[in-house]
């Protein structure tokens, strides 16, 4: 299918501020040098914000990342999930058009389409609502036949009970995604024959459903309101909207070409150089608030968290730290337990540990498994 930018295009295109810091930080993911790996996130927030993706959208997201405009042309034109043409206020309705929901009635639903929003995909309905396409295979097939309708999919669908959604989703209702015909997920249509016991621990929805029902944003669209992206990796939790302007601002005009040029720099702040013993720093005490339960890092038995703090180590934050020379250094004074802390990589674990995550380990140690 040729896939062309739409003949009218608006005039510019701006992040909103949450989506402008959303977006700034995505490309912080990514080492110098290969910011260029950030474009498919961000163009997808961009046609997320407009709802389809406009030329304006491409080329300030080229902007963005130090591209030549033809780059970005080239990925949204080759991804399908990338709309170049205006969809409808509501929805873009994508139907399954592959095997298994053909063959259990794809087309009964593309002919509602039909009927109901316009005779051919990718057109607007005569009220703006609505547009529709038809996907492949969109991995729900033993739930067929099913369409995607913004973030969810509705399943076991009949003829009927589609043109009810469309007309509920038409009236500003969002009816409940998943399974349409009463069934509770992806079992037999004749119900359980296997792992019946867990037949009463059902919640009222599957758990696709419940956090779509949860999220309530099975069609919402952007609005400013988002919670801008968690960097936990600059160690800093939540990023703020950024209030400045971009840093280019969307041109329609070919922009400078250097290609790979890092536009977003790393809000990382300077790491204080290694000692040059390679001891890393060491406390006196624990912080307020107590020591962390260093056991929690696979290789730190009792003995040797004894011998960590007896060395001024208290916490995940300080080991997640540790640089190559720092790590030597530890390796070389754990007397009696010399190398630990790179054969049991204390580092990556601890990094996990300092965010508040948990690894399979320290899982069995909060269970009472270990020790
Ligand atoms: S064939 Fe339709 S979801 Fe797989």
């Amino acid at each position: 299918m040729l896939r062309r930018l739409h003949h009218e295009q608006p005039e510019t295109f701006a992040f909103t501020p949450a989506n402008q810091a959303w977006a700034e930080a995505q490309i912080t993911k990514y080492p110098e040098g290969r910011q260029a790996s950030a474009i498919i996130a961000l163009l997808w927030r961009a046609q997320e914000q407009t709802g389809w993706l406009t030329r304006p959208a491409m080329e300030y997201v080229a902007d963005m990342l130090g591209m030549d405009h033809i780059r970005a042309y080239e990925v949204a034109s080759f991804y399908f999930m990338f709309q170049l043409k205006p969809v409808g206020s509501i929805a873009n309705i994508q139907i399954c058009g592959t095997t298994s929901c053909m063959i259990c009635g794809a087309e009964d639903l593309i002919g509602i389409c039909r009927e109901k929003i316009a005779d051919k995909p990718h057109t607007l309905s005569a009220d703006g609502k609505f547009t529709w396409e038809e996907v492949e295979c969109l991995g729900a097939c033993t739930n067929a036949p099913m369409a995607q309708i913004g973030k969810d999919y509705y399943e076991d669908l009949t003829g009927a009970r589609f043109a009810e959604i469309l007309d509920e989703l038409a009236a500003g209702n969002v009816p409940v995604p998943g399974p349409q015909n009463g069934r509770y997920a992806a079992e037999p249509l004749g119900g359980l024959t296997s792992l019946t016991e867990y037949e009463s621990g059902k919640t009222q929805y599957n758990a696709s459903v419940q956090a779509a029902v949860d999220l309530g944003d099975t069609i919402k669209k952007i609005d400013g309101t988002e919670v801008p992206l968690t960097v936990p990796w600059l160690g800093k939790g939540k990023s703020k909207p950024a209030a400045q302007k971009p840093a280019k601002k969307p041109t329609s005009k070919p922009a400078a070409k250097s290609a790979n040029k890092p536009a977003a720099k790393s809000a990382k702040p300077a790491p204080k150089p290694v000692a040059k013993d390679g001891k890393p720093e060491m406390l006196k005490k624990a912080r307020a608030g107590g020591a962390d339960d260093l056991k929690q890092i696979k290789g730190v038995g009792p003995k040797m968290e004894a011998l960590l703090n007896k060395l001024g180590v208290f916490h995940f934050d300080q080991v997640a730290s540790w640089r190559k020379a720092e790590v030597q250094w530890v390796d070389d004074n754990l007397e009696g337990f010399k190398g630990r802390v790179s054969r049991d990589e204390w580092v990556k674990q601890a990094k996990t540990l300092a965010k508040g995550g948990t690894t399979e380990f320290s899982n069995k140690v909060k269970k009472g498994g270990v020790y």
